[in-house]
């Protein structure tokens, strides 16, 4: 075996987190591994590429007892790690990321050592992608692409892949599960950690299932499984109701957005968008990802400006308000990239369920007592069932685990005074019952009278959750007379076709 780990345990205080955990890789093979929001997959992860240190517990590298006593001993030990939340510097070029991860190695080569084998990787690994322009310019998939590149230029035998595929849309995930193949023809060890049955079937050789920190599902071959056997690995006993809207009643336009164009930068990514919300009603918006919907959400918001059309709430003409303005006339947002656009990482759970609140004085005008945010968090988490929060609301909420981290953006944003929501990919990177929840949370906001527009690229979703439908391409909104488009409908929608 390339890797063995033996009764690995891990607490985080009095949370135990991995409890007496066994895994194994070997060369050549993807082995995925499933498990629930917080069921400890990245902790376990974190401990193979020597980010934490286990409580308990043994590693075995090519059959020898091995020590991993921090990040650099891991890349020592050919373990490369890439992480759901990427680490590369954001204003060099891919290049210059590469070379500042190989200045890292106890024995720096010569730059142009490091270029020759950077140009070999790239023909060895099929990983083509754009070197010399900054990261920041880059796609999500591109930067993947980089940070996987980094950790087979740093000698990765042992490749860890945390989620890749979350962040990605089906066709980018489509090439990364080939390229991930590739990479085991060419004998290298990978685990695949993904929430998707679907990748684990078509992408894995063996698959595990970790739950609550002990693995339920051990190293077994993924052709000797069911869907159902990972599902119900993964879930338990629970029973997870597959949410289904009944009997939508819906009202007059709420939000009403005409002629609306989105530029930036000399491109243009909406134009002339049409687009009405409902009291009462869940509007889905389907489209493929990139097609204008996070510039159309930030425009509707107030973030970036309109180059031309208007944004009308319940009377309001919110052409030139103030974001602040257009959250006080009730308008919310739960956004694609949960960490970078909607909480403070390093802040706590209390001051990000406060950070609204405390402008519009609902905890109080000018000094805001510390009692009355711990108040407020305490009676969120406890609405919201927000778990891992041993420490409570004083922990940062970078401890949290996907699942949880948004629950606490919907705690903060579905509050009473919400009259529109806007939802963006509200479920990706959750597992079964964390989606079902955010799906209840909106309906029951929905059925308050409140109107969500529903941004998502699972299609799924949109037609499981929406009275009404219309899709995004290449920044135009287009949907059926009806707007009660079916499947394949919306796929002719998508192409811009219909
Ligand atoms: N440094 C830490 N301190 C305290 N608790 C932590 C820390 N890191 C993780 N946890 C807790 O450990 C549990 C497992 O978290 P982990 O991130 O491993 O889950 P996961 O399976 O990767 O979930 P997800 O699918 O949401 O990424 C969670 O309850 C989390 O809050
Ligand atoms: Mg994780």
């Amino acid at each position: 075996m390339a890797l063995r780990i033996g009764g690995a345990s891990k607490s985080f205080s009095d949370h135990k987190v991995l409890d007496a955990v066994d895994f194994d890789l070997a060369a050549g093979e993807v082995h995925a591994l499933l498990g629930e929001n917080g069921a400890g997959k990245s902790t376990l992860m974190n401990i193979l590429s020597g980010i934490y240190t286990a409580d308990a517990g043994r590693i075995e590298i090519d059959g020898a007892p091995v020590s991993v006593s921090g990040p650099a001993a891991a890349v020592a030990l050919g373990i490369g790690m890439v992480h759901q939340h990427f680490k590369l510097v954001q204003p060099f070029t891919g290049r210059e990321n590469l070379h500042l991860a190989a200045s890292g190695l106890p024995v720096v080569p010569p730059r142009a050592t490091v270029d020759a084998q950077i140009s070999e990787l790239v023909i060895r690994s099929g990983l083509d992608v754009a070197l010399d322009v900054p990261v920041a310019r880059l796609s999500v998939a591109e930067q993947q692409r980089i940070e996987i590149l980094k950790t087979l230029l740093l000698g990765a035998r042992i490749l860890v892949l945390d989620e890749p595929t979350a962040v990605l849309t089906d066709a980018e995930a489509d090439g990364l599960l080939s390229l991930v193949r590739d990479l085991a023809a060419q004998g290298h060890a990978i685990i695949f950690i993904t929430h998707k049955l679907r990748e684990v079937i078509s992408a894995g050789d063996r698959v595990s299932v970790l739950r609550r920190g002990r693995m339920v599902l051990a190293n077994r071959a993924v052709e000797d499984v069911t869907r159902d056997d990972l599902s119900s690995a993964m879930i338990g006993g629970q029973d997870v109701a597959v949410t289904k809207r009944a009997g939508a009643r819906s009202g007059a336009d709420l939000l009403s957005v005409s002629g609306a164009t989105v530029m930036d930068g000399g491109a243009t990514f909406v134009s002339g968008a049409n687009l009405t919300v409902r009291a009462g009603e869940i509007h889905g918006l389907a489209g493929v990802g990139g097609n204008g919907q996070r510039e159309l959400a930030e425009a509707v918001l107030g973030m970036r400006p309109l180059a031309d059309g208007r944004v009308v709430l319940e009377g309001h003409d919110l052409k030139a308000a103030s974001v602040a303005a257009r959250r006080g006339v009730g308008m919310r947002y739960i956004p694609a990239d949960r960490s970078a656009d909607a909480l403070a990482s390093n802040v706590t759970l209390a001051d990000n369920l406060a950070a609204t609140a405390v402008r519009t004085g609902a905890l109080g005008r000018g000094l805001v007592w510390p009692g009355r945010i711990r108040a407020h968090a305490g009676s969120l988490i406890e609405a919201f069932g927000i778990a891992g929060a041993s420490g409570g609301a004083r922990r940062p909420v970078r401890l949290l685990s996907g699942g949880n981290a948004q629950k606490v953006i919907l705690a903060r944003e579905i509050d009473g005074d919400a009259r529109l929501i806007i939802a963006h990919s509200p479920t990706r990177g959750l597992d079964v019952a964390a989606c079902a929840y955010v799906h209840d949370r909106l309906i029951e906001a929905a059925s308050r009278g409140a109107g969500v527009l529903l941004i998502s690229e699972d299609l799924e979703e949109i037609l499981a959750l929406s009275d009404r439908i219309s899709v995004i391409s290449r920044g135009r909104i287009a949907s059926t007379a009806d707007g009660r488009p079916d499947r394949a409908q919306i796929g002719d929608l998508m192409l811009g076709h219909a």
